[in-house]
């Protein structure tokens, strides 16, 4: 106990050592310049402003409007107005800055006894607002903020997130919401992925084979690659022409471009679906339904020249911006092989073999494209056979790509699957829902650095700057996105942003304490805090005689000097009636093992609690070390794809599930019946059985209707027990028969318990009913239940 005593003392010592954090205002990208100066200033209630210039007065206007649709404005925040006041004595001020020379973006934000003046030219007047957006709400305590000076400027001119919509379809609220964010964190590119094999998301007026059959597909993998399993659902959406000339117009108030990228020559499955004449063999396609590389490409014969330059006029017309995106990556040279027209092409212009085909392809749809004033930009395939006039290079396999465009003398963004990838995991995959691979935490995009080694100055100033990707395989719908997109997008945003001398980890962290509850509460994004919060895990011990507890998290692994990390276990009682009992508390580093049998109750109560840059977190959790833990479960059918639990056996892990919900701690099923076996192992004399259940009926999860025990010494032979409605204690009210529906119930988790008399069994059979998903205001319009299961705990009589 001493020893451990020590050790404890050790690790806080460790973190006074490391000193007091800067003090600064908490602004996501770090700016440029930020000093803080003696004094403060008063925040009235009415906030007078005056700008002479029309675009900085738009763009006040616009942070108005905003203002006043924005929740949970701190404190003393909430009842501000704005008004406009006179040039002399107003508030907030802005003026333009008289410098030519200045970069693009620049801003000087000073505030001091006279107020807060804003003197920068557009479209540094809008990083201002976006600076002056995050102090406001930071300032959630008193009325003064401190007095301070900001000079702040971009590093890099492309500060770009992508977003795949072809892998899954998101909607035109969700895109605004996105453009929204990119801008908060000063960035200025919106890559926009709008076609794929998966789906094809434009409406091109030309084509409408393209709206009627690529933009949809029969189903969709689910689960990993390897598994080869499809769900059966169709899957589709595109946007109209209108839309778009929306949200181009939506992201030109917010300084951002979008880039649309209309992929060529491979990743063309759905375009062939529709037109399978533009593909070598002509052979009838579907829209894909499994993720990948697909033999079948664009055939380099005219037709499909025509088709795709008919494609670019629509496109080059309705985006405004420079680039255009033509993809190029992933495209295998299989056909073309052994296509007839497109080997004549390599005989016809000398080309030496399909690479320089490719080549000869990407530089005729440049020089289209550079005739209606655009540039393009591909990924860094279009390097292979020769790199096309004027074409800027995307360089995602690594680092070598945009190098060499460089060293070219070509522009190029750097997006490597390393450090810019950000479908890959960003915590521990087996607490994570469903990812492509990879392990890409927020602390490591933080750390890149965007102009590769190996280049000299003069080469370095064709790296126009760094870019986020966002692929959607195994992202569902726009929380999903959020999830993988934050907070990686504001590391990123600091990368890009910030000057690489005034990037610094501490800092970036302790300002992301504050800023990403501003995210979630203020801006509704569900930005994932999984490498802040403490995981208490809970897995059978290396000899299996016991559970093992084991505590840490992304945040105290990576900064150990800056973090201390403990756990507090404490017994509870069996009947899991109360949660008293004395505490005893031991650092991250020792683990424990529980083990069976115990001479204190096989069920505790585990704590564990992180304080990273004097922020405390903390996550509990009561593990049950129940007889069923860790025996063998099956369930039929399958549970759902999207809600998988931990891959080992959530539902005989000990764990118990809490709310707010944590998807790691449940399965779920979108059916009316699920039935899950366990086999103990042995036959046993059974006391209990208690199954966890989640109601949540805003989001279509209802508790079961009744659920049906079945147990067997040989698992052919059942004796049938049953809970019916209403002795399930959500389902106590039947529904009011007058209009059919009910009032929806609170999100709670229930667990009804069946209790056995002289029953030995080896097999459990858990069968579950949820006939009914009416109520009042359930938000699904799928009539079919999701039902949510946790932890089944099992126990046999103390012997
Ligand atoms: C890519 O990730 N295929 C560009
Ligand atoms: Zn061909």
């Amino acid at each position: 106990m001493r020893i451990k005593f020590l050790f404890l003392v050790l690790l806080l010592c460790q973190s006074v050592q490391a000193g007091a954090l800067p003090k600064e205002l908490k602004i996501i990208p770090r700016p440029a310049e930020l000093k803080l100066t003696p004094g403060s200033l008063f925040l009235p209630g009415t906030i007078t402003w005056f700008a002479d210039d029309s675009i900085q007065q738009l763009d006040f206007l616009n942070f108005v409007n905003e203002w006043k649709t924005l929740p949970s404005k701190p404190g003393s925040m909430e009842g501000i107005a704005f008004t406009k006041g006179t040039r002399k004595r107003s508030f907030l001020r802005f003026e333009l800055a008289k410098n030519q020379k200045l970069s693009e973006g620049y801003y000087e934000m000073v505030c001091d006894s006279s107020g807060i003046k804003i003197c920068a030219n557009n479209p540094g007047t809008f990083y201002a607002l976006q600076s002056l957006l995050q102090i406001f709400l930071n300032h959630a305590q008193g009325q003064t903020l401190p007095y301070f000076v900001i000079r702040d400027f971009p590093r890099f001119s492309w500060r770009g997130m992508h977003l795949d919509v072809s892998r899954h379809f998101m909607p035109i609220p969700f895109i605004k919401k996105y453009i929204r964010q990119l801008a908060l964190h000063k960035m200025n590119v919106f890559h926009w992925h709008l076609s794929d094999d998966q789906g094809w998301r434009i409406e091109i007026k030309k084509y409408p084979g393209l709206q009627n059959i690529s933009s949809m597909r029969k189903e969709s993998m689910f689960g990993h690659y390897n598994e080869q399993k499809f769900d059966g659902v169709s899957h589709g959406g595109f946007y109209t022409q209108s839309e778009i000339r929306e949200v181009v117009a939506y992201a030109k108030a917010l300084k951002v471009e979008i880039v649309p990228e209309i992929e060529m020559p491979g990743h063309a499955m759905a375009a062939l679906a529709a037109y399978p004449e533009l593909s070598c063999t002509g052979s009838s396609f579907s829209t894909a339904t499994s993720w990948g590389v697909f033999d079948d490409v664009f055939c380099t014969k005219e037709p499909v020249f025509n088709f795709l330059q008919d494609v670019l006029t629509e496109i080059a017309s309705l985006f405004p911006g420079t680039y255009i995106h033509i993809g190029g990556d992933e495209c295998p040279k299989t056909r073309w092989k052994v296509c007839p027209s497109c080997q004549e092409n390599i005989r016809n212009f000398n080309l030496k073999d399909e690479a320089q085909l490719q080549s000869w392809f990407i530089g005729r749809i440049e020089k289209f494209l550079a005739a209606k004033g655009k540039k393009i930009i591909g990924w860094d395939e279009i390097l292979e056979g020769g790199l096309a006039e004027n074409a800027a290079v995307m360089s995602w396999r690594g680092t070598s790509g945009g190098i060499a465009a460089a060293k070219m003398k070509h522009p190029v963004v750097m997006s490597p699957g390393s450090h810019c990838y950000f479908d890959h995991y960003q915590s521990d995959p087996s607490r994570s829902k469903i990812a492509i691979g990879g392990y890409n935490p927020v602390n490591h995009v933080y750390a890149y650095e965007p102009v590769p080694d190996g280049l000299s100055a003069e080469e370095s100033s064709y790296i126009l700057g760094a870019q986020g990707n966002v692929w959607t395989e195994y992202m569902y719908d726009f929380r999903d996105v959020e999830r993988m997109a934050f907070p990686r997008l504001c590391a990123l945003a600091e990368v890009v942003w910030t000057p690489s001398l005034r990037r610094d980890s501490v800092s970036f962290f302790s300002r992301m304490f504050a800023h990403e509850p501003q995210l979630i509460n203020v801006f509704d994004v569900q930005s994932s805090l999984s490498a802040f919060s403490p995981v208490v895990k809970a897995s059978p011990s290396a000899d299996s005689t016991g559970i093992e507890i084991s505590v840490g998290s992304v945040m105290t692994d990576l900064f150990p000097d800056w973090c201390t990390c403990t756990y507090s276990v404490m017994p509870l009682d069996p009947e899991e009636k109360s949660r008293s009992g004395s505490m005893v508390t031991y650092p991250c580093s020792l683990k424990t093992i529980i083990h069976k049998p115990v001479s204190v109750a096989p069920c505790i109560y585990v704590k564990g609690s992180t304080d990273c840059m004097e922020t405390p977190v903390s996550e509990d959790v009561d593990v049950h070390f129940h007889d069923g833990c860790f025996r063998k479960l099956s369930a039929v059918p399958p549970k759902s794809p999207y809600f998988q639990g931990r891959k080992n056996n959530t539902l005989l892990d000990g764990e118990i599930a809490v709310l707010p919900r944590r998807d790691y701690q449940w399965n779920a099923w979108n059916q009316h019946q699920v039935a899950l076996t366990v086999d103990m192992g042995k036959t046993d004399s059974l006391f209990s059985i208690s199954p966890g259940f989640l109601s949540d009926e805003k989001n279509g999860i209802f508790t079961p209707d009744s659920i049906i025990f079945k147990i067997s010494t040989d698992s052919i032979n059942f004796s049938v027990r049953k809970i019916a409605y209403n002795d399930i204690p959500l389902r106590l009210k039947k529904p009011k028969k007058n209009n059919g529906s009910r009032p929806a119930v609170k999100t709670n988790i229930y667990r009804p318990i069946m209790k056995f008399e002289n029953s030995i069994a080896r097999f459990v059979v858990v069968e579950v009913y949820c006939n009914s998903a009416n109520s009042t205001n359930s938000e699904p319009s799928n009539s079919i239940p999701w039902i949510f299961m946790d932890e089944i705990k099992i126990k046999t009589k103390r012997k």
